[in-house]
């Protein structure tokens, strides 16, 4: 069969699923500590808006870190204490660039953490992280539907505009 998803689950153990979901939770310091800076960058007059939803984004972040270390302590580890690097940049451009590979990648990690969840029976472990891609998710289609690009055409500077140009 050529590479179907739906070929038989991968094998995982919860000791490998607690360290996935300890790299996931990094990523997610990472994302709290971007939003708090990247919604400071974006504060001009004209990015208020902009800068207003990635405080709420911020929070968000904070939330799916507290879902996130509850999941790994449940499968008795330690929960992670360090976020993976922050890229910062001066250049708005940039850092929504930055903001859009890593919401890229973190729905693609959980979209593979609820198929190892499930494989291991844990449900409600699947269920949980399911709550931690909408904000992603939603980051995606910020950067990628036409109502934030409209909404950028209208409030945001040419640096960030032309950045949500750049992205299908
Ligand atoms: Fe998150």
């Amino acid at each position: 069969m050529p590479e179907s998803q739906s070929a038989a689950p991968e094998e995982i153990s919860r000791e490998r699923l607690a360290e996935l979901l300890n790299i996931d939770l990094s990523r997610e310091y990472q994302a709290i500590i971007a939003y708090v800076v990247y919604s400071q960058v974006l504060s001009g007059a004209e990015s208020m808006d902009i800068a207003a939803q990635l405080e709420i984004h911020a929070k968000q972040e904070l939330e799916h870190a507290l879902t996130i270390s509850r999941q790994v302590d449940y499968l008795g580890k330690m929960p992670a204490a360090s976020p993976k690097p922050v890229r910062t940049s001066s250049d708005p451009k940039e850092m929504l660039r930055y903001d859009l590979e890593n919401e890229n990648d973190t729905v693609r990690n959980y979209r593979d953490r609820i198929r190892q969840c499930e494989a291991l029976g844990e449900y409600a472990m699947a269920e949980q992280l399911s709550r931690c891609g909408p904000g992603a998710r939603s980051a995606q289609v910020e950067y990628g539907n036409y109502d934030y690009h409209t909404h950028l055409h209208s409030a945001a500077p040419v640096a960030v505009r032309a950045a949500v140009m750049c992205y299908p």
